[in-house]
């Protein structure tokens, strides 16, 4: 899967970019605050239906016009062929994606549309941040494998909120919470099955690309599933009764797992430096991709906000012959062309230069 064509109207600085992409190494490069993370920012609206720097879209709309667009053309392997996917934020606040003139109603499709994945400059908290992040991130994947998944975890989050809506009552309503403990247990076991199973698949490509990036260390991935494993969520649940009314919510379950990783046997967070970091990262993203490319036989698509910063000149080799091997189209910016010129030799690729939210090719 790729974009072989963007057209973007009014996001941040950029009133009018169109850009006919590359399939593999697109390069975007310009000066502090020319446009390079609004067109990954664009792209990324596409695929997701939000913003990954703001909750608020309307600081994304270019500040003299009322609504945004971003459409592109995407290009699949086999008989699906081409698409036309759209999205527009109205000057009403309203959201509209649409797929081929057709309204999509969430933005889940959006997802299943154009995978993409994003490594900028916050990308460390999925090593550094809370638990959440690294469940996203477990979460992105099962959600691109697992069919059905999406509808399992709105059910275990509808449970959760009522289980959760009844502890926090003064008098409680003990036939309901017993309905509700009921339909979490099974939902949390069914998720951890999945996140699990996906983990233990997902560590193999970790390991490998891991291991083309020089100085890592030995990783371990654990998967703490958000209760002791040596207990039933029942057991678990009946101990913490008295716990989860005084906080008024449900201590343990699928909803407090997390990824445990570990490097030469400590927490990556504490042991890496902060490039190590961010290779570990991409690291953890790449293998993501290489996964959904060998479950689905389509590639999906990769952001990479200001490669140069804090990778050294073999690192970023290293992360560009993996995106290359892969074979899927991938966006990177950076300030200067100089950066990108050595490292892209021998590999297919296009040039875009931004000045001033206007981009052309460099
Ligand atoms: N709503 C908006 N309307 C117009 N311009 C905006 C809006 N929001 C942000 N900008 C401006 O858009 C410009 C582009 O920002 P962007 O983050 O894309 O720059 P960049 O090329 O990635 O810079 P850097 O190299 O510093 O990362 C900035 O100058 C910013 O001030
Ligand atoms: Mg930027």
């Amino acid at each position: 899967m790729h974009l072989s064509r963007l057209d973007i109207l009014q996001v941040r600085n950029l009133q009018n970019v169109q850009i006919v992409c590359h399939p593999g190494a697109n390069i975007i490069f310009g000066s502090n605050g020319s446009g390079k993370t609004s067109i990954l920012e664009a792209i990324y609206l596409l695929g997701r239906g939000r913003s990954f720097k703001h909750r608020d879209l309307r600081v994304v709309v270019n500040n003299d016009a009322d609504e945004l667009v971003v459409s592109a053309r995407i290009e699949r392997v086999g008989p699906i062929g081409s698409h036309q996917l759209g999205i527009k934020r109205t000057a009403q606040g309203r959201f509209e994606a649409r797929l081929d003139g057709k309204s999509l109603q969430s933005a889940v499709q959006l997802v299943e549309e154009l995978p993409l994945q994003l490594i900028d400059a916050h990308s460390f908290t999925l090593l550094e941040g809370g638990p959440l992040q690294r469940r996203q991130f477990l979460d992105w994947g099962v959600f691109h494998v697992e069919h059905g998944y999406t509808a399992l975890w709105r059910r275990f989050q509808k449970a959760l909120k009522q289980r959760n809506q009844l502890l926090r009552h003064g008098r409680m309503d003990e036939d309901s919470l017993r309905t509700w403990t009921a339909e979490l247990i099974p939902l949390s076991e069914q998720i951890t099955g999945f996140r699990k199973q996906y983990l233990a698949d997902l560590t193999k490509q970790v390991l490998a690309v891991a291991g083309r990036f020089d100085g890592l260390g030995v990783l371990e991935l654990e998967y703490y599933q958000g209760w002791d494993d040596q207990l039933s969520l029942e057991q678990v649940l009946v101990g913490d009764r008295t716990r989860d009314i005084a906080t008024g919510k449900t201590n343990h379950g699928a909803h407090k797992a997390d990824i445990r990783i570990k490097v030469d046997g400590v927490a990556a967070a504490e042991r890496l430096s902060r490039g190590q970091v961010k290779l570990l990262v991409y690291a953890l993203k790449l293998a993501q991709g290489m996964h959904y490319q060998e479950k689905t036989g389509q590639s999906c698509l990769f952001l990479l906000d200001d490669l140069p910063a804090e990778l050294d000149y073999e690192h970023r080799g290293q992360v560009v012959a993996c995106l290359d091997g892969l074979g899927c189209q991938y966006f990177m910016t950076g300030v200067d062309k100089k950066d990108f010129e050595e490292l892209v030799v021998g590999i297919a690729h296009k040039m875009f230069h931004v000045e001033h939210g206007m981009a052309s090719v460099g």
